[in-house]
């Protein structure tokens, strides 16, 4: 199978450890093991694991697990969870079990590219759907539907959408799904940010509870913060979870036992966690609003949900050219946009600590004013 290179990977691979202030995080403030298990109060918690044996674990994931995921939904069952390497394999899973030659899948763009380059590399002729910041990076119904063709076999969205940090709510997404059931598609919802909103009380369904032939998939790096433990999962109906669970057979035999305990626990103290984790975000997203309203080579469709967001800037050169000269002469790191084929774009992560992000955003103001 042939894959095109996946562009913020590759960025990420080539700068991240040798900058000193790290604006591209997409995870937010992620924990120590120390501060984790302090947080949820079970200090003696690896001292009580030491006795089990080091073996495989549950092949679909360990059930106290399952079952705490499932209780981030309305309507699923443990038993139609699958626990992955983190939601990038879940998302592999999706199209490697559901994708075959010939169809068609339409994908929202700009997103995580895996979301549209591992259903290429299966075959699939991927039709884009593009978000852009008029319409709040949200998709049209009515282009949508002009790219439904009689081999439709999946619809993807990104809700929260990583890079812009729009967020697909109730109604449209109810009306997104309509179209895939008048097609016969599955949608497909990367939802790894899911739980992060920037206006207390924000919400949306997972699509999973709303239709039939939704798949969903999630994350314990975003808006849990337990990026470490490499672990996400996937859920959909009965017939697709069976599906996933033949092809998962060649990829996974089980995750880490240990990781798999450390996330269970992380589910019993969720509320605690996503607190935590909203008000990260709510502040620092404040802190770079502010900042934005008086830079006048910046601007953004603020995010509504996740932990990233999209600026438009205004200098003469590409983000790429943008974002090397700023690791050179201020090291630090954001994300060119040309890894999601719009160079006038910059991603920003706002789920680092407050300082970090106030830091980063002083350099950056320094890089500005010489470049003006
Ligand atoms: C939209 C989206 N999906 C999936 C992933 C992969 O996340 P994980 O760490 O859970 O594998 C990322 C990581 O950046 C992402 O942004």
């Amino acid at each position: 199978m042939r894959v095109d290179e996946f562009l913020v990977e590759r960025w990420m691979n080539e700068y991240e450890h040798d900058v000193e202030v790290n604006l591209a995080e997409t995870c937010v403030e992620p924990f120590t093991l120390r501060g984790f298990l302090e947080f949820v109060g079970q200090e003696d918690f690896l001292e009580e694991m030491m006795d089990t044996p080091l073996t495989y674990g549950y092949i679909e994931g360990n059930p106290e697990l399952r079952g705490g995921i499932s209780c981030l939904y309305d309507s699923v069952n443990p038993e139609d969870i699958l626990v992955t390497g983190g939601a990038i394999e879940a998302n592999f899973n999706a199209f490697y079990s559901l994708v075959e030659p010939g169809d068609t899948v339409i994908s929202v763009f700009p997103t995580y590219q895996q979301l549209h380059s591992v259903a290429k590399g299966f075959g699939a002729e991927v039709k884009r759907l593009y978000l852009r910041p008029e319409s709040g990076w949200l998709p049209d119904l009515e282009e949508l539907k002009e790219l439904v063709d009689g081999k439709t076999k999946m619809i993807v969205i990104n809700n929260p959408n990583n890079p812009t940090g729009s967020l697909i709510a109730g109604g449209l997404l109810k009306a997104i799904c309509e179209v895939a059931d008048d097609a016969g598609a599955y949608v497909l919802s990367d939802e790894a940010y899911r739980g992060l909103y920037i206006k207390e009380g924000d919400n949306t369904p997972s699509v999973v509870d709303i239709y039939e032939k939704g798949v969903a998939t999630g994350s314990f790096s975003k808006s849990i913060s337990l990026t470490g433990l490499r672990l996400g999962w996937i859920t959909a109906g009965s017939e697709v979870i069976h599906e996933c669970k033949l092809h998962r057979d060649y990829t996974t035999i089980s995750k880490g036992m240990i990781d798999e305990a450390l996330a269970a626990l992380a589910m019993e103290h969720i509320a605690a966690i996503l607190e935590r984790n909203n008000a990260i975000v709510r502040e620092n997203h404040r802190l770079l609003g502010r900042w934005l309203e008086e830079e006048p080579l910046l601007d953004w469709v603020p995010p509504r949900a996740g932990s990233v967001g999209f600026m438009r800037h205004h200098l003469d050169v590409t983000a790429e050219e943008l974002c090397k000269d700023l690791i050179e002469e201020e090291s630090t790191f954001l994300v060119p946009g040309d890894c999601f084929e719009m160079s006038d774009h910059i991603r920003i992560g706002y789920g680092n600590n407050f300082d970090v992000m106030s830091e980063g955003l002083g350099r950056l103001k320094a890089y500005l004013n010489r470049h003006r």
